[in-house]
């Protein structure tokens, strides 16, 4: 059985006022039937790990470093992480592979070392819209899935979310058939490379526009397993909407 999964991303959002929307989201959902997880920046994540202690919500990074501590100035390691209260880092997001250059390389010993330290990594995966539109979606994240994830991934200690980035923050959402044929791509990779019990049971999250609106119609799609959400996150009364769609998918 897989776990499902509705994971917040606030990206470069969120100051210390920004907390309140954890208490909205407490309230409104006491005993989620499914995972709740918000990485809000690193300058709040002991906050919110504080805030949500003994609730069903959990806190993750947006990042961390592949290395346990050293010269890394303006880095955050995964154990300060799991100092801070986190349960999940995300790794591999787009926007990092553009603005810092990371490679599939660069976060597969990111997951790595987050799962050493006893987080869940949230892999990330997803083409540009060239590369959409030239037919290499599924080479691209075939290729993107077999550099990125460690060869220590479990279905415990690993989340995988497809992206598209010309779907991340822009309100176009791929069809759900083009959502259902690279969420299959992905399940059968998974399987082939780390076998059925690991393979079948590693929560594939998509990503890339998500909103109460069209989330009943996104967790109907086979193999998907929830959401990684930017923009409809940081407002309480938008996530609630999303979280109560995957509950009754
Ligand atoms: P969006 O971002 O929901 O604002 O499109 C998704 C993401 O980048 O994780």
């Amino acid at each position: 059985m897989r776990n499902k999964l509705a994971a917040g991303n606030w990206k470069m959002n969120g100051t210390s006022a920004s907390l309140a929307e954890i208490d909205t989201l407490i309230t409104s959902h006491p005993t989620p039937k499914c995972g709740v997880l918000i990485c809000p920046p690193a300058t709040l994540v002991g906050a919110m790990a504080a805030r949500t202690k003994g609730s069903a919500i959990a806190t993750g990074g947006q990042d961390c470093h592949a290395d346990t501590s050293g010269a890394h100035t303006g880095d955050i390691s995964a154990d300060m992480l799991v100092d801070a209260g986190a349960s999940h880092v995300i790794v591999g997001h787009s926007e990092r592979r553009q603005d810092h250059h990371e490679s599939d390389a660069d976060i597969n010993a990111k997951a790595k070392t987050a799962t050493a330290a006893g987080l869940i990594a949230v892999i990330c995966c997803g083409e540009s819209d060239d590369q959409r539109v030239a037919g290499k979606t599924l080479d691209i994240i075939g290729a993107q899935l077999a550099g990125s994830i460690p060869e220590t991934a479990t279905a415990e200690n690993t989340v995988v979310a497809y992206e598209p980035i010309w779907a991340i923050g822009t309100g176009k959402v791929p069809t759900l058939e083009q959502i259902g044929e690279v969420h299959d791509f992905i399940r059968g990779a998974l399987i082939k490379r780390f076998g059925t019990e690991i393979g079948d049971n590693i929560s594939v999250l998509y990503g890339g526009s998500v909103k109460p609106s069209n989330a009943d119609d996104i967790f109907a799609v086979n193999n998907v397993d929830g959401a990684l959400v930017g923009g409809a996150s940081l407002k309480a009364v938008d996530f609630t909407g999303i979280i109560t769609a995957l509950e009754n998918s």
